[in-house]
């Protein structure tokens, strides 16, 4: 198989992981008889630092044109970094939102998994992090307040600022179908998460997923308020198989999730649309003050190239493979800073992907 991937290393220690992952992309092309080849993008604040804007529409189209793009990370230190000197709609992250909206990619799959290797380093009590956790979460990706109008103006000499919270059925409806589709080949546990004792947009949420979930009779569903969610992560996250929720809710809960996993670093993503087109990036951010230093766990970056294969290119055995390398390296005692603990050994970026290429023959 042949794929064009287009590559936005982005800036902090995105160059450093992507550089990881595309490594075990090679290794995969090697071992199975595929050639990937890469178009390196430019956005955030590498490409504010060459164009004066954080993507520009070639870069979209460069994009648009790739089978799948893999992703670092993009944004500084907002204290020191001049590009948070820029408007709002120049920052870095203003590039990530228009590349969302402009592929369309409206389902966000985050798993999170607590891998058995890394049980010392999930902060939850002992009798918890046995029983382990596997859970998507899904985030509704390009509508809700992230995309709403907005507006800060003086109301009789008063300062008002305002952010628009819309969601449409169908908005809702292409969400859960892909929530539900996924809960199919997992538990088939769905917890539609919302804030429906308070919010029109919930009532609505809530409405149509019990509409969409009549076609799945299989499936469980159950509905959770969203502070209470927050709460059951750390009280129990074994409960949980797929959480589907709407833009902010998702954003929030998944770094939530991401740190009772251990690290932040571990944790994949994939952003996809209506087609096999798909984002694969860590969740994770840009983490400048480690940037450059050699010691970034580019796992989550792996792992986000395993989902690229299995979701983008139907390469399942291929994904698995990358899979079983990275538990390999874990099992064999071999971890970056973020995840180290007493009695392993502690090794950096480099070797980290190095070891995980050499687990797939
Ligand atoms: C994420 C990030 C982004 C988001 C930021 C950088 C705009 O926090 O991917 O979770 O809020 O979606
Ligand atoms: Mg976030």
């Amino acid at each position: 198989m042949d794929m064009k991937i287009g590559v936005i290393k982005g800036d902090g220690i995105g160059p450093e992981i992507v550089d990881e992952a595309m490594k075990v992309l090679d290794r995969i092309g090697e071992v199975y008889g595929h050639s990937f080849s890469y178009t390196q993008l430019l956005m955030g604040g590498a490409s504010i630092d060459v164009n004066g804007v954080p993507l520009t529409e070639e870069t979209l189209q460069a994009a648009k044109e790739s089978d799948a793009v893999l992703m670092g990370s993009i944004g500084g230190d907002a204290k020191t970094s001049p590009w948070y000197q820029l408007e709002p709609d120049k920052r870095p992250e203003a590039g990530l939102l228009k590349l969302r909206k402009g592929l369309n990619l409206f389902a966000n799959l985050r798993p999170a998994v607590l891998y058995k290797e890394l049980k010392g380093a999930c902060p939850l009590k002992e009798e918890i992090a046995d029983r382990g956790f596997d859970m998507m979460i899904m985030r509704e990706l390009t509508g809700g307040l992230y995309f709403g109008k907005r507006s800060t103006e003086k109301v009789d000499g008063v300062l008002v600022a305002k952010d628009e919270l819309t969601y449409s059925e169908e908005e809702i409806r292409r969400i859960a179908k892909r929530g539900f589709d996924i809960a199919m080949k997992r538990r088939k546990k769905v917890t539609s998460v919302d804030k429906a004792n308070v919010l029109d947009s919930s009532r609505l949420w809530r409405k149509v997923v019990e509409e969409v979930a009549q076609d799945y009779p299989e499936v469980t569903l159950e509905h959770m308020l969203v502070d209470n969610c927050a709460m059951q992560l750390v009280k129990d996250p074994a409960q949980f198989d797929v959480i589907l929720t709407e833009n902010m809710f998702g954003d929030i809960l998944s770094d939530e999730a991401s740190m009772v996993t251990g690290s932040i670093g571990m944790l994949a993503s994939a952003s996809l649309n209506e087609t096999k087109f798909g984002l694969y990036e860590p969740s994770g951010g840009s983490a400048p003050d480690i940037a450059g230093k050699g010691i970034a766990n580019p796992i989550a970056t792996i792992l986000s190239a395993a989902m690229m294969l299995r979701y983008s290119f139907d390469l399942d055995k291929e994904a698995d493979a990358v899979e079983a390398a990275v538990e390999k390296v874990l099992q064999d005692g071999y971890r970056t800073i973020d995840i180290m603990s007493e009695g392993m050994t502690q090794i950096g970026t480099q070797e980290m992907g190095d070891r995980i290429c050499s687990c797939i023959a």
